[in-house]
């Protein structure tokens, strides 16, 4: 659906993409994860049309999005990172303000609006001005003015930025019910954690390149290995001291225990297995006379995972 060759972009002498790739399959709603400044908004303005790029190849749905960009623009819905300033224009004014730029007649403009408006939670909303509604509103409404055109591929440039909590929630469930009506989404997000319910795949993208990417799933998986399992346990027959020194032993004796802490009564493991190898962990401390009362990894930690990720990509710059 969507595939970027070495794309890259220049303002003057400055780098902004760094012959960037990524690919997104039919339906998928990708997560496009990175710091202030890596270049997120700049690749989604070359997706739309909106920018050149200075090399590279962009597919939509196998249109050159740099050299047929009015072609784009049907396929594609932008929601920008920031929303416009709109005096006097009603809610029900702005979709058909923008239906007109595609070309539509009103009356179509106005049936596919009323449902878009329910889509997105501000059926009750046609009537409002514009600059009245709130911030969670305005989001969601740009997200309605973006299907107008009934686009296959929706890009969003941080939608939860700015948003409180409540309004996030709404967001979030704008855009799953969006996913399983089949659209392909590219949404971006300096927050990783934010993106890892709603996505079925994720790219971490810094200093204009995408330095890992993949199923939310399998980044989950990678990122256990760097999540420690917390234990706690007991030696009967043993005071703490002694207790203490046995499981620390036998935990070191254990194959791909990488290191073990302890500290307020809890180990820390650092444990490169599976969840399947951490149960034959668990199995073997039991078998040596150690009682557990907790053993649990904490899961999801995207943002740890994300740490590491642009870490150990510091650290190969540093030490080429
Ligand atoms: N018009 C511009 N002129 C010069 N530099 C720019 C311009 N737009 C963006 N940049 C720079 O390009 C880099 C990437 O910006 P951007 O794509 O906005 O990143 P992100 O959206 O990931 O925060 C930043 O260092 C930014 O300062
Ligand atoms: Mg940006």
């Amino acid at each position: 659906m969507l595939e970027i060759s070495n794309l890259t972009k220049r303002y003057g002498k400055f780098v902004a993409l760094d012959g960037l790739n990524l690919h997104i399959d039919k339906g998928e709603i990708f997560g496009f994860v990175g710091p202030n400044g890596a270049g997120k908004t700049t690749t989604m303005r070359i997706i739309c049309g909106l920018l050149k790029a200075s090399g590279g190849s962009v597919l939509v749905d196998g249109v050159d999005a740099l050299k047929r960009p009015d072609d784009i623009k049907r396929k594609v819905g932008y929601v920008p990172d920031f929303f416009g300033v709109y005096d006097n224009l009603k809610v029900m004014e702005y979709m058909e303000f923008y239906g007109s730029m595609y070309g539509m007649e009103k009356e179509d403009v106005d049936e596919i609006a009323v449902g878009l408006l329910e889509l997105v939670n501000l059926a009750d909303k046609q009537d409002t001005f514009v600059d009245t509604l709130s911030r969670g509103m305005k989001q969601r409404l740009c997200v309605a003015r973006a299907l107008i055109h009934n686009p296959e591929l929706l890009i969003l440039d941080e939608p939860n930025s700015g948003l409180d909590p409540r309004a996030r929630f709404e967001m979030k469930e704008v855009l799953k019910n969006l996913g399983t009506m089949g659209k392909t989404i590219l949404i971006s997000s300096h927050i990783l954690p934010e993106l890892s319910e709603m996505c079925t795949s994720i790219g971490i993208m810094e200093r204009g390149k995408l330095i890992v990417s993949g199923r939310v799933e399998e980044i989950m998986q990678k990122s256990m290995g760097i999540q420690p399992i917390h234990l706690r346990a007991m030696v009967p027959g043993m005071e703490a001291d002694e207790a203490k020194a046995h499981v620390l032993t036998v935990l070191k004796e254990q194959p791909l225990v990488s290191g073990v802490s302890y500290a307020g009564e809890e180990y820390q493991i650092h444990y490169g297995g599976t969840e399947q190898q951490a149960a034959y962990l668990l199995k073997a401390l039991v078998e040596r006379n150690i009682m557990v009362s907790d053993f649990h990894r904490e899961k999801e930690n995207l943002e740890a995972l994300f740490l590491e990720i642009t870490n150990a990509a510091h650290a190969a710059q540093v030490h080429p």
